[in-house]
């Protein structure tokens, strides 16, 4: 082989190898995804961060009993709480149906009861009845605590939050139960 031939295998050989470089870098420009530094979306009241999952499973166990806290809560402070639910729920006595059943009486009530209300198959089927301890878990974080319930809420997860807005829906009776 002379040293022209060589040169020219040689050249050949590096324009190759810058060809694959540079295909590389530009496809790796091209196709370079920035990965969001947050979430697209994000509800209210639910923070969507990395082992999520795993800690509001931990959270689940250990959901404090809402019963001993009735005991303090305050309807007034519930019923403001409330102005989160009031879009899809009346509150009045014989109160309409909105995008959510009305809620008069809905403490010990059947679970999916209220007439003229097209519930979920998830509430329909549930079988019990809204205790305080059932409310405290729904309103927790209802699409978890009742998977496929159609209420698109995120859930109030402050304790008192639930205590308070679970008093202001026991005073919505004739005869509400007691809360100690
Ligand atoms: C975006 C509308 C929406 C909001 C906001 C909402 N709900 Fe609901 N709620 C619904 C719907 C729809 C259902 C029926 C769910 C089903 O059939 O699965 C429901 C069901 C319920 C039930 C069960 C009633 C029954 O008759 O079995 C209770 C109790 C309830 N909601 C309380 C609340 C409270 C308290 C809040 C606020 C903290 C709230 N909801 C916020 C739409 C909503």
């Amino acid at each position: 082989m002379d040293s022209f031939e060589f040169n020219k295998i040689a050249a050949a050989v590096l324009v190759t190898i810058l060809v694959v470089i540079g295909i590389n870098e530009i496809a790796s420009e091209l196709f370079h995804v920035e990965k969001p530094k947050q979430s697209a979306y994000k509800i209210e009241g639910v923070e969507v961060k990395a082992g999520a999952q795993t800690e509001t499973a931990k959270e689940e166990e250990k959901l404090t009993l809402i019963t001993p806290l009735l005991a303090s809560a305050s309807i007034d402070a519930g019923k403001n709480v409330f102005k989160k639910c009031a879009a899809c729920h009346s509150v009045d006595k014989a109160g309409p149906n909105k995008i959510g059943p009305a809620l008069w009486g809905v403490v010990n009530k059947k679970v999916g009861s209220h007439e003229g209300f097209k519930y979920s198959s998830t509430l329909q089927g549930y079988g019990k009845n809204w205790t305080f301890e059932e409310l405290n878990g729904f309103l927790n974080q209802p699409m978890k605590y009742l998977k496929g319930t159609k209420m698109g809420f995120a859930g109030l997860r402050k304790d008192s939050d639930r205590a308070n807005v679970i008093a202001y829906l026991n005073s919505l009776s004739d005869s509400p139960a007691p809360l100690k």
